[in-house]
């Protein structure tokens, strides 16, 4: 398939479409099409959608329940995304990640996990390299591309180590996150005051505080973004349960209320990558779409926040 009949069929289609083809053109074809995003800090680029996996990957260790997040994963790498978002604190996610996860899709992995030690006091320091340890051990990825603070607990302490450990190759990039708007003042804070690759925060067309101050500070000091909620957890379709998704989302290729929601975060220019979660390969396959081709103007942006009013 060339590329004018991959843009002719249009996302989920034509991702379809590609499933039938050729390891080679399905690479070739799917990875031409979803938008990538420069890193600031290296110049890297990244596949502009991810995956999130609190909730849907928290799951046992019965083939049932993971046998639908192989077929997620196998789905969102044939599609050429690589950025996976986890934590230790989504009970066993890391490990599912860790056992499902071929050693083809571990080599384009981009794995963004978690420091998270809440009530540890002063052995902080030392519990967050155990944990870490062990993340990467349940992961089966010993070199972490992202290591972020989880929701900025014992930031100090673990930022110490962070840097260490970047600047002995075991980490690539290291970053903070939080999902609060109540949060985006300690986050500007850290910004300005510490060198991070990363910052995840929470916005959707819903909650759009972070376009006031927050996305344009990472902006203008080159820190890249990942974004957490775009769906408010799955709250947004509430607010649209029974609409039709509008005709004028045709205009910019949104053919789902996921597309619009995702299209609208990614066309904000300091977004690096957002991140759904999803335990479903048709919602994986719905949120990748968002990715390929155009993304809304101002207008538009202004009519996907009017119809969720
Ligand atoms: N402090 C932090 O660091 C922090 C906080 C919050 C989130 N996060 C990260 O960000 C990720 C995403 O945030 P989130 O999990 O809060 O929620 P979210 O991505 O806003 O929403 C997830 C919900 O949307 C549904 N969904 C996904 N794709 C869909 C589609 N195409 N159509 C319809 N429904 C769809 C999912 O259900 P199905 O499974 O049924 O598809 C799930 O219920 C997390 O998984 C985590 O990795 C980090």
């Amino acid at each position: 398939m060339d590329r004018r009949n991959f843009l002719a069929l249009g996302g989920l289609a034509a991702m379809q479409a590609v499933k039938a083809a050729t390891p080679a053109q399905k690479s070739a074809a799917t990875q031409n099409q979803l938008i990538t995003r420069r890193i600031p800090s290296s110049g890297e680029m990244l596949p502009a959608v991810g995956l999130g996996t609190s909730g849907p990957f928290e799951v046992g260790g019965d083939e049932e329940s993971r046998a639908p997040l192989r077929e997620v994963l196998r789905a969102f790498f044939d599609a050429g995304s690589t950025l996976i978002d986890t934590s230790p604190m989504y009970s066993t996610a890391e490990a599912v990640l860790g056992k499902l996860l071929t050693s083809e899709q571990q080599a384009k992995a981009f794995i963004a996990t978690k420091v998270w030690t809440p009530g540890s006091g002063g052995a902080a320091e030392q519990k967050g390299i155990e944990q870490m340890q062990r993340s990467m051990a349940l992961l089966k990825h010993p070199r972490v591309e992202l290591m972020q603070v989880h929701n900025l607990v014992d930031l100090d302490a673990h930022l110490k180590t962070l840097r260490r450990w970047k600047e002995e190759g075991r980490i690539k990039y290291i970053g903070v996150t939080h999902y609060t708007t109540s949060s985006y003042p300690d986050l500007m804070d850290i910004i300005e005051r510490e060198k991070i690759d990363f910052v995840q925060f929470n916005y959707s067309a819903g909650t759009r505080e972070a376009e006031k101050r927050l996305l344009p500070l990472c902006a203008d000091r080159g820190v890249a973004t990942l974004i957490n909620r775009a769906f408010e957890d799955g709250n947004l379709f509430s607010r649209v349960q029974g609409r039709p998704v509008p005709a004028w989302a045709g205009e910019f290729g949104a053919k789902s209320w996921a597309q619009v929601f995702l299209k609208f975060v990614l066309a904000h220019p300091a977004v690096t990558c957002v991140i759904p979660a999803t335990g479903k390969v048709r919602n994986v396959l719905d949120n990748l779409g968002a990715g390929v081709g155009a993304l809304p103007d101002a207008k538009q942006r202004a009519q996907v926040v009017a119809a969720l009013a």
